[in-house]
């Protein structure tokens, strides 16, 4: 397969934003041919053909209408399936996270004119519960790999981050104080990127949505979230590995994807947490 990024690893001046700020843009990082096939690719997929079939009163019957929300995303090509791997994916989580961490889950998301924005959030679970496996987890590396392959522009389905703000306790920002737009002492950036680009995102930095105008000039925005975590104890979202991507792998895959998945009581004793490995291999 080519190449799928223009560059294989990030620079000391990427890395250095990306602990400043609490993420770093890729802009038009995709090489031409990945772009178009990963856009063709996605759009084949059958839940997003279906997606397009949809009429309004379909849509509107949505849980988040206007966005089709795949997740766990395991449908992949080949284009999506490198994405697991690729030189420059592997640098930039080994230059962050070291040599140790796992494939967390992967989503897939199509927003067409209408699509609601979300608020400022941030995703790092291990804060969201109180747990003392939560608890002993929540200062650790958890990385969102967000491809974006035909990009948007500001106020169109765009991304809002609040720069630094991964420094600050998610205690200190609650939703309400989010909504009134106190950000503290965190500035707000707007970003608009072209298609292909990528965006590497601390999950304790805050970030959020902008609506997708339903006078949008872009029919749809594709979008698709990777995210990788330190070596430790599975959060809620962490999936279970399919059978299909263990099959013969080796060296870095079998480490990425050799990890506990979520189950129900799995916090709550080692004998709950089935082991990949010996389920696995
Ligand atoms: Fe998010």
């Amino acid at each position: 397969m080519a190449r799928i990024f223009r560059i294989d690893s990030p620079t000391a001046r990427h890395l250095e934003c990306f602990y400043e700020e609490g993420y770093v843009a890729f802009p038009d990082l995709f090489a031409d041919e990945a772009r178009q096939g990963f856009v063709d690719e996605l759009m084949h997929l059958r839940p997003v053909e279906d997606f397009f079939k949809k009429s309004d009163a379909e849509l509107r019957e949505l849980g988040k209408p206007y966005r089709l929300s795949v997740k766990p995303w395991n449908d992949k090509g080949p284009w999506a399936d490198g994405l697991f791997d690729a030189p420059f994916v592997r640098s930039i989580l080994r230059k962050i996270l070291g040599e140790s961490y796992h494939f967390c889950h992967s989503s897939l998301a199509v927003s067409i004119r209408g699509a609601a924005g979300i608020r400022f959030h941030q995703d790092h679970h291990h804060w969201f519960h109180a747990h003392p496996v939560n608890r002993n987890q929540r200062d650790r590396w958890y990385i969102q790999m967000l491809y974006y392959p035909n990009g948007f522009s500001r106020g169109d389905g765009s991304l809002s981050i609040l720069a630094g703000s991964q420094k600050a306790s998610p205690l200190e920002f609650p939703a309400d104080r989010l909504s009134r737009g106190d950000f503290g002492p965190f500035r707000r950036v707007d970003l608009e990127l072209p298609p292909g680009s990528v965006v590497v995102l601390n999950a304790r930095a805050f970030h959020g949505v902008s609506q997708k105008p339903v006078n949008s000039t872009q029919r749809y925005r594709l979008f698709s979230n990777y995210i990788f975590k330190e070596a430790g104890p599975p959060h809620l979202n962490t999936q279970e590995i399919p059978q299909r991507w263990l099959h013969g792998v080796s060296g870095h895959r079998k480490q990425i994807f050799d990890r506990r998945s979520y189950t129900e009581g799995c916090w709550d004793g080692g004998e709950k947490l089935k082991s990949c490995s010996a389920r696995c291999w």
